[in-house]
């Protein structure tokens, strides 16, 4: 039996993309491996982000020539995803040895691509990014037998100057209500317990759907799913929370109060130039909307320092915006130019490496700080835990996340897996809580499940 072996750069969404590949590859015959020198196909799923991430994959390609000892003879190489659509076939030339280079749509094509190349021995590029993306996914195909991600839409319409999504991914497009609940549904039948909901904004889903249903939407008819016990979603846009978005979420069984919403920086001068469409201001308004419904909501952000121009007074704006805000989690990232992109094209990339470095370690102690004072905050409270399996750093304890996102390591049989557990916490480090199992109920117990449905008997 052939077999392929998939390696995977960047995002959630990418780490999906690889799973409906490996669905695609499964369902044309083809068995998994965890070992390249086995695989008869191998899948470079990547990423385009940062320079840092393509870099990784051109490295990578430089193993995986013919006659070395990663590639068994006559494998075929395929590079996906969004590196590939952004070079397309200028790809053969920086790796003459790969064979497929196809982008972030065509990939569920792969099984085709393979046996045409196999036949013609001929190189092949599809980097269509106009055909609809759609697909039926197997739910036996997934990392985790408890938790799954589901994309519920794909692109992005905004032009934030510093990113190439709009370039590797197209424009925004939703995956209808029907077929998402659909999806959730199979996934909780098969051992589901929690999905997260992935999209580049993916709170103004919906907008282009007939009867233009929104993120809350979806959201209550997940809730509406026995079984299924906590729904998240990322990434979000601070501009889409319309509607009285968190007053109709906010009594829902499933809703976890924490939402992953990046500033990206704390000066309205960057990010005017970063065209992000709002002020620190209309980003307080959201937290302030956010709070008064949801108050113990956490969130999270993501921030970008050495953006073209930044000085070091718009860095100490992020320093403030992030402690004022009191983010629960940040992720810090050096500007890298991308080709073709506005800022790329219009902006220098002008804030030397190293005051990148250090405003990075700046941004990331600040959150440390304030992390680990949430952390000391929920000492002696009894958390609900949705335990994920054994520790990682401890065999022996469990690990599992609060409603808020938080992780908890504490000591328990491993058959809880899978299961939500009150856990009283006994002592916080900077990211992590410990505690034990606790015999009364959570202080943050989601909101009371709806009454079930009545039965009907049939006639
Ligand atoms: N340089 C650095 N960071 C970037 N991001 C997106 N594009 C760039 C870039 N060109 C960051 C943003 C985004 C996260 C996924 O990656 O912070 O939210
Ligand atoms: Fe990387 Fe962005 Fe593409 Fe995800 S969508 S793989 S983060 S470039």
């Amino acid at each position: 039996m052939k077999r392929f072996y998939v390696e995977t750069y960047g995002c959630q969404m990418n780490k999906l993309d690889s799973e409906l590949a490996e669905q695609a590859l499964a369902e044309a015959g083809y068995a998994p491996t965890d070992d390249v020198r086995a695989a008869d196909v191998i899948v470079l799923n990547t990423c385009s982000v940062r320079e840092h991430a393509e870099h990784r994959v051109v490295s990578r390609l430089g193993r995986l020539k013919p006659g070395g000892a990663l590639r068994k003879e006559g494998a075929v190489l395929a590079l996906i995803g969004c590196m590939g659509q952004r070079e397309g076939e200028r790809l053969f030339q920086v790796a003459p040895h790969l064979d497929i280079v196809t982008g972030t749509k065509e990939f569920v094509r792969l099984p085709q691509l393979v046996d045409e190349v196999t036949r013609t021995r001929q190189r092949l590029a599809a980097v269509d990014l106009s055909e609809e993306f759609d697909y039926v996914r197997d739910p036996r195909h997934r990392a985790e037998r408890h938790r799954a991600f589901v994309t519920i839409m794909r692109g992005c319409d905004l032009h934030c100057t510093y990113c190439i999504v709009p370039t590797t991914r197209g424009g925004e497009e939703s995956r209808p209500l029907a077929q998402v609940v659909d999806e959730v549904r199979r996934l909780v039948d098969d051992g589901v317990v929690e999905v997260t909901l992935l999209g580049q904004t993916v709170n103004s889903w919906g907008k282009q759907l007939p009867g233009a249903p929104d993120l809350a939407d979806l959201l209550a008819a997940l809730d509406a799913l026995p079984g299924l016990l906590r729904t998240r979603f990322i990434t979000s846009h601070p501009n889409f929370f319309r509607n009285g978005f968190w007053e109709r979420v906010r009594g829902l069984r499933t809703f976890c109060p924490f939402v992953h919403v990046p500033a990206q920086s704390g000066s309205d001068r960057v990010l005017k130039r970063m065209a992000r469409l709002y002020t620190t201001a209309a980003y307080r308004d959201m937290v302030a909307e956010a709070r008064a419904a949801v108050p113990d909501v956490a969130l999270a952000s993501d921030w970008i320092v050495g953006f073209p121009g930044e000085t070091e007074a718009d860095h100490e704006e992020s320093k403030a915006f992030l402690e004022e805000v009191g983010f629960a989690q940040s992720f810090v990232f050096k500007y890298s130019p991308r080709p073709g992109t506005p800022s790329e094209r219009r902006l220098d990339d002008d804030v030397p490496e190293a005051d990148k470095d250090r405003r990075c370690n700046e941004l990331l102690a600040v959150q440390d700080r304030l992390a680990a004072a949430q952390c000391q905050a929920d000492v002696g409270r009894t958390l609900e835990v949705l335990v994920d399996g054994p520790s990682k750093t401890n065999e022996a304890r469990l690990s599992g996340r609060t409603r808020r996102n938080k992780i908890v390591v504490f000591e328990g049989p491993a058959h809880l897996t899978g299961r939500l557990v009150p856990v009283e916490v006994e002592w916080g480090s900077t990211q992590t809580l410990y505690g034990r199992l606790a015999d009364r109920p959570a202080d943050d117990a989601a909101p009371a499940p709806r009454r079930p449905l009545p039965v009907v008997s049939p006639a």
